[in-house]
């Protein structure tokens, strides 16, 4: 099974961030496999349109799913706020995906992006 590590993780019994890793399915969708575990993410449609559910991935990326073309368009929305906001260099390089949509088939480790 793969493991998702996911960084500042808060979940109802330990509030206090940290870094922690929970064992998903494999083909699993990343919102799904953290929540059922407890460790929800922020989040809103769970469609892959409003972005709440953001993360950086910081390991692995070559074990998550392509993202769709409705993701990369709320991907390339995320991006361009962030670059109005904080300048260029705040996500650049980063990969950022939707853990809503986001599906995983081997180790990652990520962490939530805050808006
Ligand atoms: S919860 Fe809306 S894009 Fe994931």
């Amino acid at each position: 099974m793969p493991t998702v590590s996911v960084k500042n993780a808060q979940t109802a019994e330990n509030t206090t961030p940290t870094e922690r890793s929970f064992e998903v399915n494999e083909g699993e969708l990343m919102f799904d496999g953290l929540d059922r575990q407890g460790c929800t993410l922020p989040h809103g449609c769970l469609a892959g349109s409003c972005g709440s559910c953001r993360v950086e991935i910081l390991e692995g990326v070559e074990n998550i799913s392509p993202p769709s073309a409705i993701e990369r368009n709320t991907i390339e929305a995320l991006i361009a706020e962030y670059n109005q906001k904080y300048g260029e260099d705040h996500v650049k390089g980063k990969t950022i995906r939707l853990s809503c949509r986001t599906k995983v088939n081997g180790n990652v480790v990520i962490e939530a992006l805050k808006s």
